[in-house]
């Protein structure tokens, strides 16, 4: 397919030149492609129509909650009276905007189980670095306290967020549930608890696996004085059966654009609001929206507060379609993680006697299967990953969480029918017998993709993203 720039019709005639704007560091023209509006239309809708999406078929890419978001949402969210708000306007003239934000929040203090909640944060990243700076506001008395403990499964953001804050990270290893080692956890109390500001954790975890020991692990890091931080870019796996203030957790950061209707990933706006218990709520961020009895406002006066963490109060739109798909769902949300576990234990119960499960126990919204079977008949993978493409399948999250060899991390989501979750166990049935009987096949794949075989390696090391000119 051709470049936006080599589809120009006058490559060599005089670039395109605005107007008559003078540019006060431009010495030369700007060199934009001169074509037409329809042709301008014809390339981007090509270009889309070689991407990947859910509404082309089933992305079980774990970890990152890829289910179908009602097309009514977006709707909701387009509304011209939202789009066209200004974050700098009076309160007063958008008591609408700030009566939804302040009503997200008490929907999602009772999802969490949370006293107070900020939506400022505007990525699960995000929610995390400002979780982790009220830990360490919490502990600014304290200067022992300069530990945080993370599971070996964990996300990597938890330790950047972390050593971003100025803690040191202290790694503790899975147990052969794929749970905290919980006689180590004990150790490290025992032998360095004084220095442990809190641990962060994800439950379930990365591995799919819901940690039993949570209770206790949350008592004794109570016992020692610590916090403990819930990653909870997982809650599709629990809404409405659990929460993480019943695991005994003090802060908690969500994926709004996750679980609550907004697509994950593509680099398109997100949330990550952060919830705390009354004793952290005084660190939340400014402003806090408030509501006076009469109308809603936004409260820039809060002394102890870590400041502004966005310039404005987030991702507006993210809260809106949150706020419908949680007024739309009410207690179907519960539903919906009971069927994102469900079909996530049927493809695995199918997919065990096919490929090594090195958790063989049941999971929660997501599991992981190692290729090592196949890949002793040098079929890695990447290979597999590769040949799912031709199936109309976006593959599962592969060599993540590192702790399993040839991971592959299947979270198929709610939103799937069974014929298609029957459709993919049948094509990794079939990949795994090619594996075994024609394992030199696998060097061809993919064959159908706009991008086939490519050299990820070269593409890696020399990444070029731009358009050369000839002049
Ligand atoms: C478990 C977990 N934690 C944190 C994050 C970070 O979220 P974000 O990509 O919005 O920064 C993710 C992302 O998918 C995740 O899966």
């Amino acid at each position: 397919m051709k470049t936006i720039f080599e589809k120009n019709k006058n490559l060599n005639s005089k670039p395109f030149f605005c107007g008559e704007i003078e540019f006060n560091n431009r010495i030369t023209p700007l060199n934009l492609p001169n074509t037409t509006e329809l042709e301008v239309m014809r390339h981007y809708k090509e270009l889309s129509d070689r991407n990947f999406c859910i509404e082309k078929g089933f992305y079980p890419l774990g970890s990152c909650t890829m289910k179908y978001n009602p097309r009514v949402n977006e709707v909701v969210a387009r509304y011209e009276d939202f789009l066209n708000l200004h974050p700098m306007q009076n309160d007063l003239d958008c008591q609408g905007a700030l009566e939804l934000m302040y009503d997200l929040e008490q929907a999602l203090k009772i999802i969490t189980g949370m006293d107070a909640i900020t939506l400022q944060p505007c990525a699960g990243a995000h929610g995390e670095f400002c979780a982790m700076n009220i830990v360490k506001k919490y502990f600014e008395n304290d200067k022992k306290r300069k530990k945080v403990i993370i599971p070996d499964n964990a996300h990597g953001t938890n330790p950047m967020s972390a050593k971003m804050n100025g803690f040191e990270c202290v790694e503790i290893k899975s147990d052969e549930q794929g749970g905290v080692d919980f006689d180590e956890l004990k150790n490290l109390i025992k032998n360095n608890g004084d220095e442990i500001a809190a641990i962060m954790m994800t439950n379930p975890n990365t591995l799919g696996l819901f940690d039993e020991n949570i209770l206790k692990i949350s008592e004794l890091l109570h016992q020692n004085g610590s916090l403990l931080y819930y990653d909870g870019a997982n809650l599709n796996a629990i809404m409405g059966h659990t929460n993480p203030r019943l695991m005994g957790f003090d802060i908690v950061h969500l994926n709004l654009h996750k679980t609550f209707s907004t697509p994950h990933g593509g680099g398109g706006p997100g949330a990550g609001p952060v919830g705390v218990t009354k004793e952290l709520e005084k660190f939340l961020p400014i402003p806090r929206v408030e509501f006076s009895g009469e109308r809603y406002f936004r409260n820039y006066q809060k002394p102890y507060t870590i400041g502004k963490v966005s310039t404005f109060c987030g991702n507006f739109s993210v809260f809106v379609r949150a706020y419908a798909y949680i007024l739309s769902m009410g207690n179907n949300l519960k539903n919906a993680s009971t069927d994102a576990v469900l079909a996530a234990n049927y493809i695995k119960e199918k997919l065990k006697k096919y490929f090594k499960l090195p958790y063989n126990r049941s999971c929660m919204h997501e599991f992981v299967l190692s290729g090592d079977i196949q890949k002793e008949k040098g079929v890695s993978t990447l290979m597999m990953a590769k040949r799912l493409m031709d199936s109309n399948c976006h593959p599962p999250t592969v060599y993540f969480p590192l702790i399993v060899h040839e991971a592959m991390m299947i979270e198929p989501c709610e939103s799937e029918t069974k014929e298609v979750l029957d459709n993919f166990i049948q094509t990794m049935i079939d990949i795994a017998n090619e594996a075994e009987k024609d394992p030199q096949k696998f060097e061809q794949y993919p064959l159908s993709t706009p991008v086939l075989k490519a050299d990820e390696t070269l593409a890696a090391r020399h990444l070029n993203t731009k358009y050369e000119f000839n002049n």
